[in-house]
């Protein structure tokens, strides 16, 4: 009997209408178009406006369209994962949130909290229950609304960040699709440099909390970046030699969308030419767990049944990994 592997057979994805500009973040904070463009690739981002929306907004919008696209039945769906780090609430978890809205009455679920790199350990957490054959269909949603928990009048981190949500659909396949190999890595001491200072248990919120800004990003850049650019180039190349692969035999890469110099080392390391590449920070931003499933989304007609796809991020944490995955998706929009 040949192994069961877990089979991406879906995607889909939201982004809120409300586009923020560059041009607009001028009027904000000092700053500039060009700064912002040759620092990290980005011209405009989403935002999501309107009382009372939080990430299981565009998590459900996701899903709902992912359901549709594939003929799946909600109560067919048997576990939803959601990465994110900007739950509605903190808690109940946002995954209860969208299964139970979209009806997903015979699923159970949680919250994945591992920033950027949340959706890889969504996929590959939700595919063991694919692969141990316990669970057939499983949801996994990467979004976040970090324009939630982003300081206006923070001109290095209001410039990054966007809103959106992407989800895929995992069912077990004897073909060979789906995820093939993978590595998760964490490291606390990241802590450091990218967190949010208060609002855990650690320090409630408060009125002087909130007078000091500290429900934001806390972000030094420099340092984040240095550590993003070497770990997510070498988990990158680690994932092809460990397979034996080289670069000819990788169709895309599928890489976080944190900073476009990130992104091109990343690709430099692997060998891996531009054209190869997946990118749409230019137009959303760093969306966090939501990058690489809108990734998928908005390059899925470009890909081929049989196509080596390596998808790897780096984020708060830190958390960083990289996922072998062969395409075999039969459900194009
Ligand atoms: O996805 C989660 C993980 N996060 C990341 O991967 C982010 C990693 N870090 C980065 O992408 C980059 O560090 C940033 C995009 C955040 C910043 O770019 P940088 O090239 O590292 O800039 P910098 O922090 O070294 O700042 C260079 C200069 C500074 O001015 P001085 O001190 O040289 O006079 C900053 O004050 O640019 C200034 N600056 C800006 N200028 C115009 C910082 N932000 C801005 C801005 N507009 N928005």
């Amino acid at each position: 009997m040949n192994k069961i592997s877990s089979a991406i057979t879906g995607v889909f994805g939201y982004v809120p209408p409300y586009v923020l500009t560059n041009k607009e973040l001028e009027g904000m904070v000092d700053t500039n178009e060009e700064w912002i463009v040759s620092r990290t690739g980005i011209k405009e981002r989403r935002i999501l406006k309107g009382e009372n929306l939080g990430t299981s907004f565009m998590g459900i919008e996701a899903v709902k369209g992912l359901l549709e696209k594939t003929g799946t039945k909600p109560e067919e769906i048997d576990m939803l994962i959601c990465a994110t780090v900007t739950p509605d609430m903190p808690f109940p978890a946002t995954a209860n949130i969208i299964a139970s809205e979209i009806g997903a009455v015979n699923a159970f679920g949680y919250d994945i909290n591992a920033a950027c790199s949340g959706f890889l350990y969504g996929l590959v957490t939700g595919s063991k229950f694919i692969e141990s054959g316990s669970h057939k269909k499983v949801i996994v949603v990467g979004g976040d609304k970090m324009s939630s928990i982003i300081d206006y009048t923070d001109r290095t981190t209001c410039i990054i960040f966007g809103d959106g949500a992407g989800a895929v659909l995992l069912e077990p396949n004897s073909e060979g699709f789906g995820v093939l190999d993978s590595i998760l890595l964490s490291d606390g001491a990241g802590a450091e440099y990218l967190h949010q200072k208060a609002g855990g248990s650690r320090k409630p919120a408060s009125h002087e909390t909130v007078d000091a800004r500290q429900h934001f990003v806390y972000q030094e850049g420099q340092s984040v970046y240095k550590f993003a650019v070497t770990n997510m180039a070498d988990v990158s190349a680690r994932i092809m030699e460990q397979n034996g692969l080289v670069a000819e035999d990788i169709a895309w890469l599928v890489p976080h969308q944190a900073n476009k110099r990130i992104i091109d080392a990343t690709a430099n390391r692997m060998g891996i030419g531009p054209e190869k590449v997946m990118l749409n920070i230019e137009k959303y931003g760093n969306t966090t767990a939501g990058t690489l499933p809108l990734c998928l989304w908005d390059y899925e007609s470009q890909l081929n049944t049989g196509d080596l796809l390596v998808l790897s991020a780096f984020g708060g944490g830190f958390t960083w990994g990289a996922v072998l995955v062969r395409w075999g998706i039969s459900n194009k929009s």
